[in-house]
């Protein structure tokens, strides 16, 4: 068996999948039975290339590093298809959906992710807009058209949030989830106690490329309500929205606050909050809160990401590991993938 894949957008995350996958294509292959070929990349900037017999993944990501355009790529059956057209008219049989997030609209991603599963396809993607907005509806939608979808990455990139509350958390009675779920904000706060200003620090979390394309939705909180809604809606068991989600950004923390916070042995963080009442209702915030040194979310530097798991039967579970970056994101992306292959394997048998 081998999956035929198609990129939907060809930015930072989808050039650290195509990375991993080269780099990792034997041992894919001997370790996990996991055969692929890249059918088509569509991309609104960079351009488009299809070939039903699969592209030169390599010349692809050399041109789109060297920022060419994929017109120049040598050896496609067609170029220049748009979105719909490459996942209505290709034979790639998984959709790898990375084109921009817009956490308000969900779009375009949610009618490329609707479309692909209409027609059939499978689909991966770190997207947080379509699964913030639509979960529920996609995941049914995805089974009625008997295809799989998954979106480990758009919660805590490739560190194993989602997969940990569905599969290895399942049963548990997860009660709260709780932590640092934004990796720019978190950057700048840190920078901002070394010394740097507001702006400063922003501009550094833009160039390392962990801010949002518009970093106004890391700043005011709306990237970790986003991700606030996916954990309560696919792991809570709610079906909530950004407008159920209290919100407030870092915006407003000065040098003399974070001072402050300092010398009462605390520190600001952006703590994402989920709690189920005890009449199932659930409570959710994203909102500075200074945290005593001792927990250890306070300890949580950098652009890392943490997150608390309160369950009724195993107690707190908690995880830290990296929650932006292209390679972080690219694997998500490889974890959906080989998900994805290893139950198409078992339904083979
Ligand atoms: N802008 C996001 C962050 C990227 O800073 O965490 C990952 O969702």
């Amino acid at each position: 068996m081998e999956l035929k894949l198609a990129f939907i957008g060809f930015g930072t995350v989808g050039q650290g999948l195509a990375e991993i996958l080269l780099e990792s294509k034997e041992e894919l292959a001997q370790k996990y039975n996991f055969h692929y070929k890249v059918v088509a990349i569509s991309d609104k900037l960079k351009g488009a290339i299809y070939h039903p017999e699969g592209i030169n993944l390599k010349q692809a990501l050399d041109l789109a590093k060297s920022k060419k355009s994929l017109e120049e790529y040598d050896g496609a059956k067609e170029y220049g298809w748009d979105s719909l057209k490459t996942i209505t008219d290709t034979n790639a049989n998984v959709i790898i959906e990375v084109s921009w997030t817009d956490i308000k609209t969900g779009e375009p991603a949610l009618t490329h992710v609707k479309t692909a599963i209409e027609n059939g396809k499978h689909v991966v993607m770190t997207n947080k807009g379509p699964v913030a907005i639509a979960a529920q509806e996609l995941m049914t939608l995805a089974s009625k058209h008997n295809v799989e979808i998954r979106f480990e990455g758009t919660v805590l990139s490739g560190t194993p949030a989602l997969n940990l509350g569905l599969r290895n958390l399942a049963g548990s009675r997860i009660t709260e989830i709780y932590g640092i779920v934004n990796g720019t904000t978190n950057y700048i706060l840190t920078e901002m106690e070394n010394g740097l200003s507001y702006q400063e620090a922003l501009k550094k979390a833009q160039e390392l490329g962990y801010a949002e394309a518009d970093p106004t939705g890391d700043v005011e909180g709306w990237d970790a309500v986003g991700k606030v809604v996916i954990l309560a809606n696919v792991l809570m068991g709610a079906s909530i929205t950004k407008d159920n989600v209290e919100r407030e950004g870092i915006t407003k923390i000065t040098p003399e606050d974070i001072k402050q916070a300092q010398q009462e042995g605390k520190r600001w963080k952006l703590i994402a909050r989920l709690r189920k009442t005890d009449d199932d209702r659930i409570i959710a915030s994203v909102r500075p809160e200074k945290i005593p040194l001792s927990d250890p979310l306070a300890n949580i530097m950098g652009p890392t990401n943490a997150l608390t798991f309160r369950t009724k039967y195993l107690g707190d579970v908690t995880i830290i590991g990296p929650g932006a970056g292209r390679l972080a994101t690219g694997f998500a992306l490889l974890t959906d993938l080989l998900d994805i292959n290893r139950i198409l394997m078992l339904k083979q048998k």
